[in-house]
């Protein structure tokens, strides 16, 4: 079989975001568009010759055409080995599992994670480190600046490869591996998990429901749940990967997933439900007449881990993104370990994980995750839940209300306003920077007074580097604060995201409704920052 060299010419827009290219499927379907930027990744790695690939993605649309041409282009460019998911499948923490636990060099995560599929939806290619992670940020600029001179690209002239066929084949010289998706993650999962007590809880009529989107998580989710640990079928919800996720909106937030969160507001509802997104990264936890907030899951899980086998010996440190709530910081003081805040974006975690200084992680956009992987996972989340419930013997509701008795209640909320016109987006944030100096010290009401106002710099304690313009964030001395940033995974204009957080004491009031106990900071918000008045919107996109 032939190597073959095919003359391009460069794209200018192939930036990775916060999480990999990430584009409308009519974009990578553009002539050699996905050639170019595979070679400027491949181009962009060192000493890849012989090396195993792992390539998976979340079922969306296009990833069969992807996965094919990046296992010929792999061949061509020297690699030895690609590892692939059955069916092109791997969830973004099972690709993670994978890497590490085959000691790949790398691996293509193909995925728009949460966006909607199909051939008007979302794409992503997203490669990541050998570690498992996320590529960091050396590497993702040098594919960049790769991507806009790339004049060539090696691909090989061969045939597809049969992804429904577990075992080895061969492409051109290169051994191609097809794997079972889930597996090695459920054997890892079981390490980790007290899978008899879960299923013990189960057996005892403990009922959930768990929704998969029609995305990656369905073959995970039943056959960890039902199979392995006895949940009864039909525990899982949309369980089989579609490519356009059955025309819905894989994203596990109270929007998309209402009628599950409507579920469980019921008295005949079950005791828990759980959803987890398009790649199976981002996770849902809602108990009977209680969502949890991802910032709070965060808190829970990482003051209960020890709970649960794999954490036994108690966690080193926790981090958490700038925009989180700072209900994870009061976990950390009690349990006297480390604390980090680090920029959006699950790679800022990695070399904190890699460096042994935290075990557990999360963000306000429903990830969690901990050292088992590189990734957040979705799944994770929901089994160390089911641990701990499995362990405390009560409802997510009590042990939520014992945590804010303990620690106190961050009242936490997020407005987004997609699709901004991305002039007006950019200025507003400028404007917002410009005011920042003036505005310490500043008394907005008896209890708002400004402590500090600066835009998130993060220096990463592990490799000295350092991430400027991370967001604007106005900090309070009572603990409140106000964060604005400009998303990084959207697709189309701008996306404003307004953070805001307010602290309540441990013996304070902590079941206000949030929006109400956020109004002032909502009120202040736009006063500084004039969102509403210059967007022309009444009121954000999406409220989580
Ligand atoms: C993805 C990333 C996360 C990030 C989230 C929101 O899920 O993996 O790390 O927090 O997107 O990012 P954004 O830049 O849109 O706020
Ligand atoms: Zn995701």
């Amino acid at each position: 079989m032939m190597i073959q060299t095919i003359k391009t010419t460069p794209y200018s827009d192939q930036k990775p975001g916060t999480s990999g290219l990430r584009k409308r499927v009519t974009v990578f379907k553009q002539p050699h568009y996905i050639e170019n930027f595979l070679q400027a990744i491949f181009d962009s790695l060192d000493g890849i010759a012989g090396q195993t690939l792992v390539i998976g993605g979340d079922g969306r649309y296009y990833n069969d055409v992807v996965i094919q041409t990046a296992i010929r282009m792999a061949a061509a460019n020297g690699f030895g080995k690609v590892m692939v998911g059955q069916n092109g499948l791997l969830s973004t923490p099972a690709a993670s599992h994978v890497i590490r636990h085959y000691k790949a060099f790398g691996g293509l995560v193909l995925s728009a994670s949460h966006n909607p599929g199909g051939p008007d939806g979302d794409f992503g290619i997203k490669y990541n480190i050998g570690k498992g992670g996320p590529a960091p940020e050396a590497i993702t600029e040098a594919v960049y600046e790769r991507s806009k001179v790339i004049e060539r690209y090696k691909t090989l002239d061969a045939p597809d490869v049969a992804l429904h066929q577990i075992g080895t084949q061969m492409s051109g010289d290169m051994v191609v591996e097809v794997i079972d998706p889930v597996t090695d993650y459920a054997a890892l999962m079981e390490t980790l998990f007290d899978f008899e007590a879960i299923a013990k809880l189960f057996a005892s009529g403990f009922t959930m429901t768990f929704d998969a989107m029609n995305a990656i998580t369905g073959p995970y989710a039943h056959a960890i749940l039902e199979e392995r640990l006895g949940a009864p079928k039909g525990t899982v919800k949309d369980g089989t990967p579609l490519p356009d996720f059955g025309k819905g909106h894989p994203d596990p937030n109270l929007v998309y997933c209402k009628d599950m969160f409507d579920l469980l507001m019921t008295p005949e509802g079950p005791d828990f439900g759980a959803a987890s997104d398009g790649d199976g990264d981002r996770n849902l936890i809602i108990g009977k007449n209680r969502f949890v907030t991802p910032s709070d899951s965060l808190a829970l899980l990482a003051a209960n881990a020890h709970l649960a086998p794999g954490y036994r010996g108690g966690i080193v440190g926790i981090a958490r993104s700038m925009p989180t709530s700072a209900a994870a910081d009061r976990v950390a003081e009690k349990l006297g370990i480390e604390m980090h805040e680090t920029p959006t974006g699950w790679k800022f975690f990695g070399n904190l994980l890699d460096a042994g200084r935290v075990t557990i992680c999360g963000e306000e956009s429903a990830g969690t995750g901990s050292d088992h992987v590189r990734e957040k996972d979705g799944l994770w989340a929901v089994l160390l839940w089911l641990n701990i419930i499995a362990v405390r013997q009560q409802s997510v509701d009590q042990i939520v209300r014992e945590h804010w008795a303990s620690y106190g209640r961050n009242y936490y909320t997020r407005h987004d306003y997609e699709e901004v016109d991305a002039t007006i987006a950019s200025t507003l944030v400028d404007d917002l920077r410009a005011q920042l100096s003036g505005l310490v010290g500043q008394n907005f009401s008896e209890d708002l007074q400004v402590a500090y106002a600066d835009d998130f710099k993060y220096h990463d304690p592990v490799d000295g580097s350092t991430s400027a313009k991370q967001g604007i964030r106005i900090g309070f001395t009572d603990g409140s604060r106000i964060v604005l940033r400009l998303s990084g995974t959207g697709t189309v204009g701008a996306t404003l995201r307004l953070y805001l957080e307010r602290y309540e004491a441990a013996d304070g009031r902590h079941d206000l409704d949030t929006q109400v106990a956020l109004g002032p900071l909502i009120a202040l918000s736009e006063r500084l920052a004039g969102i509403k008045q210059r967007t022309g919107r009444d009121e954000p996109s999406v409220i989580t």
